[in-house]
């Protein structure tokens, strides 16, 4: 069968998504880029804001009125069925499955089912995986998403995650390593490591066999899984995210500044810069922590980029403290944030405080956040003129096929001339030679070619 997923949400679903159709490939089945044509739809839904959820029925309601056979099946995975279990079928009427987080690995089991008559089946077990369900890929291009830890154990007041992911379980480090090094030889280059609070990798589960012992001597368990993956020969870079304050310990900035694979980048949402809503959050920090977590990490890396998450308008947020978050945003300096306005989630703690910030107020709020974080921003990369940026070359830019693009060590886009010699995958330096918000411009260095790519169209790469 033609197999066609929309996924919504985060890093974690996308990584999900692959790793459906991955499991579907094994039985012979056909991913499909497009809607058109395909027998099986699928929208791996998201459940963080009323918003992505909205967006999501929205799909599902579409795609099932505008079935062009009767044998076209339309499916659910995801948060959001683990969150509205059987009322998903009340929502989306003529909806044949809902599968939840915990049992992707059943859905060739699930279009067995439907393929011999059954409907409106649903599965919200979290059901053990085995090594190979869990790190199954598709054949994939320079990058790959790696879960090492799933669920979450902290209790944030408005967040869904840990209803709708489970508890933290971390992986085991040699499965990790295994599925590592499996797609470095397929031609893997970079991997993202994922997790809801990734540096709290092996804190909750153990994760390595007995014995195991530190070259460097790094006692925590995440700084160890990035030591070991650092030993995996053809592996250029290695990213993780989202990070949280509590994990930024002086192990993990030496990992960083010491491991040359561990790129210069944390995603450490804020989400407040008042310590009053941070409480009110149960974020576990105060802003001065989390002011001295950052600057553990640029003390000893000095390009350390660091990007954020906000939420305006959370219960009782007061102007005041809005203009706190305002401060610490300008004072701490990131190089880029995503913005969200609050949106009350069924079950939270949260949902028990009155949303009283007027929709109109958090947009504004938003708009003000956002124009202060472009500002920033452009003076970061304007800082950048002049220096010499390592680049991992993704391939022709998409505005000017004339020109590379490819990304920095702190995930900035970089658009430069093509040379002879350099192709997806190349490693190259650029001098930066112009900066906008969002990307920077330049030329390669010559002669900083430090790895060969596969040519420009790829040879042999997918993106
Ligand atoms: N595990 C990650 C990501 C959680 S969801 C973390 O700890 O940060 C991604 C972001 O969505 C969060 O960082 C938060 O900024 C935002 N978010 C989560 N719940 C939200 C809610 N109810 N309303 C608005 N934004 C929310
Ligand atoms: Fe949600 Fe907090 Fe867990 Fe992130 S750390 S997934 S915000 S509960
Ligand atoms: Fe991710 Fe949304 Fe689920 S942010 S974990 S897809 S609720």
């Amino acid at each position: 069968m033609k197999i066609h997923i929309k996924t919504y949400g985060c890093q974690m679903n996308e990584r999900d998504s692959e790793r459906i159709r991955s499991l579907l490939a094994i039985r012979g089945h056909i991913a499909s880029d497009t809607e058109e044509g395909a027998d099986v739809l699928i929208v791996n839904t998201c459940s963080v804001r009323a918003k992505a959820e909205e967006k999501a029925i929205g799909k599902l309601g579409l795609l099932t009125a505008k079935r062009r056979h009767p044998h076209v099946i339309v499916g659910a995975v995801g948060c959001m069925v683990q969150r509205m279990k059987d009322s998903i079928f009340d929502r989306v009427k003529g909806l044949d499955f809902a599968l939840g987080t915990g049992g992707l690995s059943k859905i060739c089991d699930i279009l067995d089912r439907i393929e011999a008559g059954e409907r409106r089946v649903i599965d919200i077990e979290r059901h053990r995986e085995t090594a190979d369900t869990a790190s199954a890929h598709e054949k994939s291009g320079l990058s790959a998403f790696v879960t090492v830890l799933e669920g979450c154990n902290r209790r944030c007041s408005y967040c869904i995650v840990p209803e709708v992911r489970g508890v933290e379980v971390s992986r085991p480090a040699q499965e990790i390593l295994h599925e590592v090094r499996t797609l470095v030889a397929g031609g893997v280059r970079e991997i993202t490591l994922l997790g809801q609070s990734v540096l709290g990798y092996g804190k909750t589960t153990p994760v390595w066999e007995s014995g195991h012992v530190s070259p460097r001597g790094f006692l925590e368990p995440f700084p160890r899984l990035l030591e070991a993956l650092c030993e995996v020969e053809g592996l250029d870079r290695i990213r993780f995210t989202t990070s949280h304050p509590s994990g930024c310990t002086n192990e993990l900035a030496a990992a960083i500044s010491g491991l040359a694979q561990v790129c210069e980048h944390v995603h450490l949402p804020l989400q407040s810069g008042s310590d009053r809503i941070l409480k009110l959050m149960n974020r576990g920090y105060t802003i001065s922590e989390y002011r001295d977590a950052v600057g553990r990490l640029r003390e000893r890396n000095s390009s350390m980029s660091v990007t954020t998450d906000l939420i305006v308008g959370f219960p009782s947020e007061s102007d005041d403290e809005f203009e706190m978050t305002r401060r610490a945003v300008k004072e701490i300096g990131f190089d880029n944030a995503f913005v969200f306005k609050y949106s009350p989630r069924p079950g939270t703690r949260a949902e028990e405080l009155a949303d009283d910030v007027p929709s109109e107020e958090k947009l504004r709020r938003n708009h003000a956040l956002l124009r202060d974080l472009d500002v920033r921003g452009t003076e970061v990369n304007a800082g950048l003129v002049g220096t010499e940026v390592e680049v991992l070359v993704e391939g022709p830019s998409l505005r000017d096929k004339r020109r590379m693009s490819g990304r920095t060590r702190t995930n900035k886009i970089v658009v430069f001339a093509e040379e002879e010699g350099i192709g997806i995958g190349s490693l190259v330096r650029v001098l930066v030679e112009r900066a906008m918000p969002q990307t920077l411009y330049g030329s390669a260095v010559s002669g900083s070619l430090t790895r060969g790519g596969a040519g420009k169209t790829g040879g042999g790469l997918e993106l």
